[in-house]
């Protein structure tokens, strides 16, 4: 295809149309299509919408076909459409909400996913994914962390990478295009506030907050979502500094530039942009190619063009990123992309698939307390699933694409499925809503407990507490499932809780009576198998949390990888004057980043390094010993931690450096090793140039962020 040849021939106004993507149901007036933003009145012509150069949010591949159809009989230039949906957990067979297939810390898990996601994607017709998702989340006020990869930057850009290529492969028939989002620093909102201020210095945006865009654009996403947030003072979509030295520059980004939702309009909130005139100007010549539901150029480029404030160049540049786009998703070839609807009968909600996302449920679990109750025996006589998620198929999780809850395997369902032998009573007890003060359901769920061997309280949010627009002030469980919690122990101490949610919970409360804690987060649509697979112990929970779950949400945004400030604080409890502490609670979270129980326990030897000096250039490994002391195999993350004791800036008192997954037998060892060179080490420095310093460094080997007992480097 000569793209430049048919740019050449399109019409202005024809030109200005392809970088316009509107919501499904402009084009099939369905409707109730997933409007993830502000519903729009567009004053647009009929006979306009066969120019326009995008579709998001489809409902159906019935949808997408039916509007590609029409559209393509009428497009002058037989330019297609391209489809963009939010595939972010799954497409059809949904696998558990990023943050907890995150705590897998599995990257070739994370790659499968994404594949498997892409294939059922394409098959149906869609062309590009609004993911991955890889803003950095340290604040659980913050509704999307759900959709994160947590706190992490070096988890965070393994998980990016791995993602990206799972989805993009070779753009082959299974492949979809990444976008990746929401570029830059969306999670760090103001007070966990949803699209509020991020305010940062270049150092700590270079260093804790870019890296993961950065390895999304490196496994080579082909286009770019901005953020709705300020970075600097200036809103993401028109920040020329993020978008054109950094983006473009500096990492020689080529690929397609997309807003958010109706972001190039938000200008003029944002107090940058007096009219929707200079907000189009603002974003055109920031780089923005097409705006995602707000219309500044289709109203405003041609006048722009006139007076010489945007030149025809720029829009033919976004005009070819966005045809170069719809080439390489073959949509030339065939308007419908990859669309094989026989073949996706047969592949969505597969055998194949659906033992993928249950494999991901299982690993993304992570177990947070267990007295040894668990694993479960399959002989126990009588279970009480009680709790507003016990047989509930909206366990899939919000952004959960065409996840339909009638898919879901249920709590209720798997445990059935596996306690063939045991009598299971189940009862709601109590509604999820944070709102919710009706215990009337309370007493029957007692009783039942009451005459059950052991209880499964399935507690947490609800699911549309997560995600966009959901940022909450208080996360903690609401007091009635406490209540309901407090009743059920005064007639039955065997109290097995699992958490469903989208965000880190203050859940200080559940420990005091529950004998164990498994958090599953938005498990997918095979939740309830791999639920009833950990409680019975056919699988050993073994995910570690990839973000920190604060002891309050006071101590909000919390996060393992700190500064040490010339007061350092004390993790200990005791009242503390003139410290970096609080006087009314601990310092230390309620749940460390990467930590996760398994039903085994494993030791670790003292880390070995290959030298304790590292010349300029050179590498040394740091090994441990692994054992696995428990009395049955488990997984265990071990990850490699180290500390830069002095820099030309203050440098963190951790930093995740590398981790690896190992299964072990009972008594089994291994020994694990990291290579440590410069690039381990290095940091943006005063002069914001990345690169290691020399002197003395501590190297951390273990089973969560808490680890202590460093061996010690020197680098020359
Ligand atoms: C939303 C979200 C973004 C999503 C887009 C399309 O507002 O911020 O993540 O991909 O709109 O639905």
């Amino acid at each position: 295809m000569d793209i430049k040849a048919l740019i050449s021939k399109m019409s202005f106004r024809e030109k200005v149309y392809q970088l316009l993507q509107l919501t499904s149901d402009f084009f099939s007036g369905s409707g109730d299509v997933d409007l993830t933003g502000p519903i729009q009145d567009f004053k647009i012509a009929p006979e306009d919408m066969k120019l326009i150069g995008s579709v998001l949010n489809t409902r159906s591949a019935e949808d997408l076909i039916a509007i590609q159809k029409k559209y393509i009989e009428q497009n002058p230039s037989g330019i297609p459409l391209i489809f963009m949906l939010n595939v972010v957990h799954g497409y059809r067979t949904v696998y558990p909400v990023n943050l907890g297939l995150a705590c897998s810390f599995d990257t070739e898990l994370v790659f499968e996913c994404s594949k498997m996601a892409a294939k059922e994607a394409a098959l149906e017709g869609c062309s590009v994914t609004f993911g991955p998702m890889v803003d950095i989340a340290r604040d659980a006020r913050w509704g999307r962390a759900m959709e994160s990869s947590g706190e992490d930057p070096y988890l965070g850009a393994k998980i990016a990478e791995a993602t990206v290529k799972g989805f993009e492969g070779d753009m082959g028939k299974y492949n979809l295009a990444t976008c990746v989002k929401h570029f830059a620093a969306y999670g760090a909102a103001e007070a966990g506030m949803d699209y509020n201020t991020v305010d940062m210095s270049e150092r700590t945006l270079r260093e804790y907050f870019l890296p993961t865009y950065k390895a999304a654009v490196d496994a080579g996403a082909r286009t770019l979502m901005t953020a709705f947030n300020i970075v600097d003072g200036i809103p993401a979509v028109a920040n020329k500094h993020l978008l054109c030295d950094i983006l473009r520059g500096e990492w020689g980004y080529k690929g397609l530039i997309i807003s958010d939702f109706c972001a190039a309009k938000e200008l003029m909130a944002h107090g940058v942009a007096e009219d929707h005139k200079a907000a189009a100007e603002m974003v055109m010549n920031a780089g923005l190619d097409m705006e995602m539901m707000s219309v500044a150029y289709i109203n405003y480029l041609e006048e722009l063009v006139a007076e010489g404030r945007v030149s025809l160049k720029q829009i033919d540049d976004a005009v070819y990123r966005v045809l170069k786009l719809k080439e390489e998703c073959g949509l030339f070839e065939s308007p419908y992309g990859h669309l094989d609807l026989d073949e996706a009968k047969a592949v969505i909600l597969s055998e194949e698939h659906r033992a993928i996302a249950r494999r991901a449920a299982e690993e993304g679990a992570v177990l947070l307390e267990n007295d040894g109750i668990l694993p479960l025996a399959e002989s126990v006589e009588s279970i009480a699933l009680i709790g507003p998620h016990t047989d509930n198929g909206e366990i899939i999780g919000k952004w959960s694409c065409m996840g339909k809850p009638c898919d879901t395997v249920t709590v209720l369902e798997g445990m059935k499925k596996l306690y063939t032998g045991s009598r299971i009573e189940c009862a709601r007890g109590v509604f999820a809503a944070f709102d919710s003060k009706d215990e009337s359901g309370i007493a029957e769920a007692v009783k039942i407990a009451e005459r059950c061997d052991t209880v499964i309280l399935t507690l947490g949010e609800e699911p549309d507490d997560s995600g966009e627009g959901r940022s909450k002030m208080y996360i903690d469980l609401p007091d009635v499932q406490y209540k309901l919690l407090d009743e059920i122990y005064k007639v039955n101490k065997n109290i097995i809780v699992l958490l469903f949610t989208g965000r880190p919970l203050s859940v200080v409360r559940l420990r005091e009576k529950a004998r164990a804690v498994l958090c599953a987060w938005w498990p997918g649509t095979e939740g309830g198998n791999a639920i009833a697979n950990l409680i019975s112990g056919r699988v050993s929970p073994s995910g570690k949390l990839a973000m920190t779950f604060p002891y309050s949400v006071g101590q909000c945004p919390i996060y393992y990888n700190h500064y040490n400030s010339g007061r350092p604080r004390p993790d200990d409890q005791r009242r503390y004057n003139y410290k970096c502490a609080y006087i009314d609670g601990p310092n230390s979270p309620l749940y460390s980043f990467g930590y996760g129980l398994s039903y085994t326990s494993f030791s670790y030897s003292e880390v070995k390094l290959s030298d304790t000096v590292l010349k300029k250039g050179g590498k040394i490994t740091a090994s441990v010993e692994l054992t696995n002391t428990g009395n049955r195999e488990g997984t265990e993350t071990v990850q490699l931690y180290i500390r830069d004791l002095v820099g030309s800036v203050t440098r963190p008192v951790k930093e995740l450096r590398g981790f690896e997954r190992v299964t072990l037998g009972k008594d089994e060892s291994k020994v694990v090793s990291f290579d440590i060179d410069e690039e381990t080490l290095a940091f943006y420095g005063q002069d914001l140039q990345r690169r290691a310093e020399a002197g003395e460094f501590h190297i951390f080997i273990g089973g969560d962020s808490r680890v202590s007992s460093p061996a010690k480097f020197t680098l020359v």
